[in-house]
C-alpha cells in the first residue's frame, strides 16, 4: 500500500502506477492536457483497481456516445481486481464511476458525497462529484461537496477554485469572488478560479473589469485542455459582446473558441452557444454554422446530457442538417422518457428548433412554460441564460413583448450598463 500526493492510501506496490494516478489527479484539477496518460498506465497495470477506475472516468469525461463502451474494459478490469486488497475508498470510487457509466449520475454523485465525508483528502473524487452536481442542476450539491473536503485541502488553489464556483452557482457572489481570488493568490494560473470570478463579473455586469481579468490571465491558459481553453475564451467573448464588440467576438471565435478539438462535446457547445448568442443580437455569423453543425451531425443521437442536446439540435437546425436533426429529436422522444428529458429537454429542444427555423410563435409557445425550469437540465446560470434570451427573442418577434416586459426591465436593473438590455426593452415597446 502506497500513498498518493494527498496522503490517500492506494492499493498498489507499483511506483509507476502511483505516479500516473498523481499526475492524472493534478491534470484533472488543473484542466491540463495530459490526463490521457492514465489510459496507458491502466493498460500497463491491468490489476490496478484505482488506475483502471480513473481511466474509465476519463473515457466518460469525453461525453460522447462511445464513452461508456470505452470505459467498460477498464471498469471490468478494476472490478476483477477488487479481491486483491482494494481499500474501501477505491471500492466506493469504482462504484461511483460504474454508476456514471450506467448514466445514473444521481447515484454517482451520492457515492462521491459519501467519499467526501469519509475521505476528505480525496479532492479528485470531490471534483467528480461537483461535475455531476453541475450536470444535474444541483446547485446546493455543488457547494456541499466542496465544503465537505474544504478543511482538508485549504493548501490547494484548486480547492478554493471549487469553492468559488460552488458559491457562484448558489448566488453567493462575494464569497465566490473572494474564494476565486484566494485560489489565484496561491496559484496565479488556476483556470477554474479565473472562470469562477468571470462568472461573478458577468452576473454583476462588471464588463470592463471582466475583460481585464480574463485578458490578464489568458496567457496562462495555454496548455489547458480544450474545454477550459475554449470555455474561458467563451467567457471573455461574452464580455466583448456586452460592449457590442462583435468583431472581437468573431475574432476570438475563429482563433480560440472553435478549432481546438472539434469532435469534443464542450468545444461544440461553446461554439454553438456563441454563434447562437451573436445571432440573437442580430450579428451575421457568415458560414460559421456549417462547420460546427457538420461535427455535431457526426455524433448521432447520444443523449449524454440534456443540456448538450439543446445545443446540438440548434446547431443542426442552423446548419441545415435536417435529417440528423429529425433523427435526434425522434430519438429523444423514444429513448429518454423520464424527466428532465421528457418535461424540459424535449419541449425545450422543439422550442429552440422552432426559433432556429424562424417560427417564433411556436418557439414562444414551447419555451414559455419552461422559463423557470432550465436549471433541471444542468449547465451554469450564464450558459442557461441563452435559453431565456431565446424565449425573450421569440416573444419579441412573435408580438408578445408585453408578456416579457417585466423580465426585460429586471434584466436592465441587474445589468444597467449593458446596452443590449436597453435595446431589448425598447424592442418590447
Ligand atoms: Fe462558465
Amino acid at each position: 500500500m502506497l500513498e498518493d500526493w494527498r496522503g490517500n492510501p492506494v492499493s498498489t506496490s507499483r511506483e509507476d502506477t502511483l505516479a500516473a494516478i498523481d499526475r492524472f489527479s493534478e491534470q484533472i484539477l488543473s484542466y491540463g492536457n495530459g490526463a490521457g496518460a492514465i489510459l496507458g498506465a491502466a493498460e500497463a497495470d491491468p490489476d490496478g483497481v484505482l488506475v483502471n477506475t480513473l481511466a474509465a472516468a476519463l473515457c466518460l469525461f469525453l461525453e460522447d456516445g462511445k464513452s461508456a463502451r470505452n470505459a467498460e474494459a477498464f471498469l471490468t478490469r478494476a472490478e476483477a481486481g477488487l479481491g486483491a486488497g482494494a481499500s474501501e475508498r477505491e471500492r466506493m470510487l469504482l462504484a461511483a464511476v460504474r454508476s456514471w457509466a450506467a448514466r445514473d449520475t444521481a447515484r454517482a454523485q451520492q457515492i462521491q458525497e459519501e467519499i467526501a465525508s469519509a475521505y476528505p483528502r480525496d479532492i479528485l473524487s470531490a471534483k467528480f462529484g461537483q461535475y455531476h452536481a453541475f450536470n444535474r442542476g444541483d446547485l446546493a450539491g455543488m457547494l456541499r461537496i466542496a465544503e465537505k473536503v474544504f478543511a482538508a485541502n485549504t493548501d490547494l488553489a484548486y480547492m478554493h477554485g471549487m469553492m468559488a464556483f460552488g458559491y457562484e452557482q448558489n448566488h453567493r457572489l462575494q464569497e465566490a469572488e473572494a474564494a476565486g481570488r484566494r485560489a489565484v493568490e496561491i496559484m496565479p494560473a488556476e483556470p477554474w478560479a479565473h472562470h469562477a470570478v468571470a462568472h461573478v463579473m458577468e452576473t454583476q455586469g462588471r464588463v470592463k473589469e471582466g475583460i481585464a481579468w480574463m485578458e490578464g490571465h489568458a496567457p496562462s491558459w495555454e496548455g489547458r485542455n480544450s474545454f477550459m481553453l475554449t470555455h474561458n475564451y467563451w467567457h471573455l467573448a461574452l464580455f466583448y459582446m456586452d460592449l457590442d464588440r462583435h468583431d472581437a467576438v468573431l475574432d476570438l471565435y475563429d482563433r480560440r473558441i472553435w478549432g481546438v478539438f472539434k469532435a469534443y462535446s464542450q468545444d461544440q457547445i461553446n461554439a454553438a452557444s456563441l454563434l447562437w448568442r451573436l445571432e440573437l443580437r442580430g450579428v451575421d455569423v457568415g458560414e460559421r454554422w456549417a462547420d460546427v453543425s457538420q461535427h455535431v451531425a457526426r455524433r448521432g443521437p447520444e443523449h449524454v446530457e440534456p443540456f448538450h442536446d439543446l445545443h446540438y439540435v440548434y446547431a443542426l437546425a442552423r446548419g441545415g442538417h435536417d435529417r440528423e436533426l429529425a433523427s435526434l429529436l425522434q430519438s429523444m422522444r423514444a429513448s429518454r422518457p423520464a424527466s428532465p428529458w421528457r418535461d424540459v429537454a424535449l419541449p425545450g429542444a422543439e422550442g429552440v428548433v422552432a426559433h432556429a427555423k424562424g417560427d417564433h410563435a411556436a418557439a414562444f409557445r414551447l419555451l414559455d412554460p419552461l422559463r423557470e425550469r432550465w436549471q433541471e437540465i444542468g449547465g451554469s446560470h450564464a450558459q442557461r441564460d441563452l435559453f431565456i434570451q431565446t424565449w425573450l427573442d421569440a416573444a419579441l418577434r412573435a408580438g408578445e413583448g408585453a408578456r416579457v416586459r417585466p423580465v426585460l426591465e429586471q434584466r436592465l436593473r441587474d445589468r444597467p450598463e449593458i446596452a443590449v438590455c436597453r435595446r431589448w426593452l425598447e424592442r418590447a415597446a
